[in-house]
């Protein structure tokens, strides 16, 4: 029976990996320091540990005998890293180098493979769209460097130390469990919270930026494609689904499945929100098999119906 590490595992992303690799008849440990994440997103059988993945012995103890590791762990917020420079780095990048070094220190002649989220802030606002993973990368925050100075270390990794890995820039993540304030995908719930409540809907700006949403379960599935066939190497891939949706339609989807017509008003546009994002997810498809395939309706009502059983 395999045996994983999940950090960040009580969060949106993490929780849904450890239900999948739980119901396949996984042991799944768990690292989080419930900044975000809630122990009631686990399932009953993966074994929590609460604490920071930035701590060395601490991993270190928790990666003995384990097959992989899923490194999700981060603040995963533009603006806390921007106002928190450096408290969001040790998560973002000082805990990233700390599980290449358990790995390293878990099995020195075999170091098991790191998984873990890298983010399209790496790109920065490039506006050779669809985004692939040849693009220069060219960080615009504190997160997104620190994104790159993960896979810089896992570059080096593997280059130094044998620690196989792969990274994925996720694009806008979305599904059941998404905290609303998510800078990614939180406009999901706050659309579908202000549906349910018969209010209308405000978007900021003229509602034409777009953005990449990939569903949740998709993502899982690219993680442990990733995990399941580990690469001598250290590569980083696209997760996104290579179709641009602009914000009003996404408002125009999410009250077509709740079966209401609110108002939809505009406020003015956020300072620094990027226009257009959009990736493009080839090379993660040609070297792992995988693709992105919900399709945005089915996501959303899984995502709203998720929203209401919440609520309710
Ligand atoms: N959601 C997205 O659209 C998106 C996009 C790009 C990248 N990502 C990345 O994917 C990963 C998962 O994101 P998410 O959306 O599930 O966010 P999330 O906030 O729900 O999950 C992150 C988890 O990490 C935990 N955590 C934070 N700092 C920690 C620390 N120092 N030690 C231990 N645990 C810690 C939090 O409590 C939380 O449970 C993150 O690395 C994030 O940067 C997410």
């Amino acid at each position: 029976m395999a045996t994983w590490l999940i950090t960040g595992g009580a969060g949106f992303i993490g929780s849904h990996l450890a239900e999948r690799l739980v119901a396949r008849g996984d042991n799944v440990r768990v690292i989080d320091d419930l900044s975000s994440g809630k122990p009631e997103n686990l399932p009953a059988a993966a074994e929590l540990t609460i604490g920071d993945a930035a701590d060395l012995d601490l991993v270190e103890r928790s990666m003995a005998g384990a097959d992989g590791c899923f490194h999700l762990a981060a603040i995963a917020s533009v603006q806390r890293s921007t106002e928190d420079w450096l408290a969001t780095h040790r998560a973002n990048l000082t805990a990233t180098i700390t599980v290449f070094e358990a790995a390293r220190r878990a099995r020195p002649d075999r170091p098991p493979p790191v998984v873990y989220a890298s983010s399209a802030a790496v790109y920065g606002d490039n506006p050779a769209l669809p985004l692939a993973e040849t693009a220069t990368p060219s960080p615009l925050t504190a997160y997104g460097a620190d994104k790159l100075g993960s896979e810089q270390h896992a570059r080096v990794g593997w280059l130094v130390h044998r620690v196989p890995s792969t990274g994925f820039r996720f694009f806008n993540v979305y599904g059941p469990r998404q905290d609303p304030k998510s800078p990614y995908s939180g406009v999901i719930a706050i659309f579908a919270g202000r549906v349910a409540a018969g209010q209308p809907i405000s978007i900021n700006g003229d509602g034409l930026q777009t953005r990449d949403f990939v569903y949740v379960g998709d993502v899982v599935d690219h993680l442990i494609a990733a995990m399941d066939r580990p690469a001598p190497d250290a590569r980083v891939f696209n997760v996104c689904t290579g179709r641009a949706t602009t914000i009003r339609r996404l408002a125009e989807v999410v009250a077509g499945i709740a079966g209401a017509s609110p108002t939809i008003t505009h406020g003015p546009a956020r300072a620094g929100d990027i226009r257009e994002s959009l990736g493009n997810p080839a090379a993660a498809t040609a070297a792992l098999g995988v693709v992105a395939a919900t399709p945005i309706e089915e996501g959303l009502t899984a995502t709203l119906r998720a929203v209401a059983g919440s609520a309710g």
